[in-house]
């Protein structure tokens, strides 16, 4: 016995119904501008609760012999709403995709941001090439702190408590560090190299010295010097004197050992000169012009001085514990330091030492 429950259409009714629904979502399909609103008619149709998921569960209120063909006008309104939806949403997602391709498109014809190149500094520079240049020679490298002690940077060397560059007015002294000062010069890596190493030695020493000065076009508080020290068995003031005439020729491409050999006249001067470290003293001078080509070494120039240099004085060797070599015989070796902006300025013509610090990008970039 079938027990019939709810209206009873007939099949040309429920199928004329289902036709006028399909027309009707159709529209709000095609109405539908975004994803979710067409998920909200997803729901409002097939969803637990849609419409013709409601009609679908009716179904075993029909009658046996309407049941099958309401089923299958149900069944085939759902497919086609279905394909109708899946339909929409790909054209919707699509849009979606090209509008978000247009929101971040990247035009790669587009020249880049310009970007600058970071050069190395003048000075790294011209210390690299003063090292490698060393370093060929069988000189090593010593390195060593910036603020020191007053044994490093004046006992050692032998310049007495009453000597002038102590005073305040010439060294910057370390406030809240009684006896600690900023380096005025890198011979304190004479004192540190001779007291650590020991005999024999041939060394240098790149760093910042600081000297109390007013700032001009030559002087700033903050400057540069490379030091070299060489003590071993048999070493006289004629290799020191060749050591720096090769430094020099090596600067500034002129063959000075070769001229000195051939009893030219050198633009290259040793001048007798007076350091408490070193003894006998000398200072070197340089006569250089202004060529078309920057600064070359030349006997119709001006003497300028470039480096201070002389026999360690055996005050020295007494303080770093260093008096004699292995085989008893007295230390005895020279010393030389120079100025880095100074060798740079006269190398590469520039005139002013300010320019090294003010960190002006067009400066950098060419004497990058
Ligand atoms: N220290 C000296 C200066 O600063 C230079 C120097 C170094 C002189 C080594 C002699 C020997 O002027």
């Amino acid at each position: 016995m079938n027990e019939y429950r709810g209206t009873q259409q007939s099949p040309e009714v429920v199928s004329a119904e289902c036709r006028a629904l399909l027309a009707e979502w159709s529209e709000q399909l095609l109405a539908a501008s975004d994803l979710s609103e067409l998920e909200r008619i997803r729901v409002a149709v097939i969803g637990k609760n849609g419409i013709l998921t409601q009609k679908l569960k009716e179904l075993p209120n029909y009658s046996p012999e309407n049941r099958r063909e309401i089923g299958a006008e149900l069944n085939a309104t759902r497919a086609f709403f279905e394909k109708a939806l899946n339909g929409r949403h790909l054209q919707l997602e699509s849009a979606a995709f090209d509008e978000t391709m247009k929101e971040e498109a990247i035009d790669v014809t587009l020249p880049c941001r310009p970007r600058m190149a970071g050069k190395r500094h003048l000075l790294t520079q011209v210390s690299d090439e003063l090292t490698s240049y060393f370093c060929s020679r069988g000189f090593r490298v010593f390195e060593g702190p910036e603020v020191d002690t007053e044994f490093h940077c004046f006992d050692g060397l032998n310049m007495p408590a009453h000597h002038p560059a102590r005073q305040e007015q010439d060294t910057l002294y370390i406030k809240d560090a009684p006896g600690m000062l900023l380096r005025v010069h890198t011979s304190t890596m004479q004192i540190r190299a001779l007291s650590t190493c020991g005999l024999p030695i041939r060394g240098i020493s790149i760093g910042s010295v600081f000297r109390n000065d007013a700032v001009d076009a030559t002087h700033t508080p903050l400057f540069h010097q490379i030091e070299g020290v060489v003590v071993e068995p048999g070493i006289t003031m004629a290799h020191m004197k060749y050591c720096l005439l090769d430094l020099l020729s090596f600067l500034f491409n002129t063959d000075l050992c070769e001229m000195a050999k051939r009893g030219e006249n050198i633009p290259v001067r040793f001048r007798p000169s007076f350091f408490p470290f070193t003894e006998p003293s000398v200072e070197v001078d340089c006569c250089c012009s202004r060529g078309s080509d920057g600064l070359k070494l030349s006997l119709d120039g001006n003497w300028m001085e470039i480096l201070g240099c002389g026999m360690i004085h055996p005050n020295v060797f007494k303080n770093c514990g260093v008096e004699f070599f292995a085989d008893g015989t007295p230390a005895q070796g020279f010393a030389f330091g120079v100025g880095v902006e100074r060798i740079a300025m006269l190398k590469y013509g520039v005139t002013d030492i300010r320019h090294f610090y003010d960190g002006d990008m067009r400066w950098l970039q060419h004497y990058g």
